[in-house]
């Protein structure tokens, strides 16, 4: 009787260690890695930005083409960059590449 119950018991534990083990992701998968980027075309976009988030071979620009944002998020993320990182940019401009970066999806 004992011994069934602790083949049970071994049995149970098994049984629930095995999708918990499964459920782990995986600690070194980085966002970019994870989901295609949107490349990135529009001209000024590329000219303004460009500088500091680097092209890759598909036209991906780092962090940017992964990022998600309605046209008053990329003004935050723009004046962010004025503000954080440096980014020289005009008023005009400000307009033209939250519209440009907003096609990137909402
Ligand atoms: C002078 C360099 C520089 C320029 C120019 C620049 N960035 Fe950045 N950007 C950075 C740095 C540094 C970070 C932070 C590093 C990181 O998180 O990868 C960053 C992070 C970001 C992020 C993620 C973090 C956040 O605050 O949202 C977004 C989105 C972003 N930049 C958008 C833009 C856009 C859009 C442009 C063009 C209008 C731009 N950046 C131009 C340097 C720059």
């Amino acid at each position: 009787m004992v011994r069934t119950l602790l083949i049970l018991a071994v049995a149970t534990v098994s049984v629930f260690q095995a999708p918990l083990a499964q459920a782990q992701p995986a600690p070194t998968a980085a966002p970019e890695e994870t989901e295609p980027g949107i490349p990135v075309t529009d001209p000024l976009v590329i000219s303004k930005c460009g500088t500091c988030h680097v092209k890759d071979d598909k036209g991906n620009l780092s962090r940017i083409s992964w990022e998600r944002s309605t046209p008053e998020g990329w003004e935050e993320a723009i004046k962010r960059m004025v503000r954080l990182n440096g980014l020289k940019i005009t008023g005009p401009f400000h307009c033209q590449i939250s519209g440009g970066l907003s096609r990137l999806g909402a």
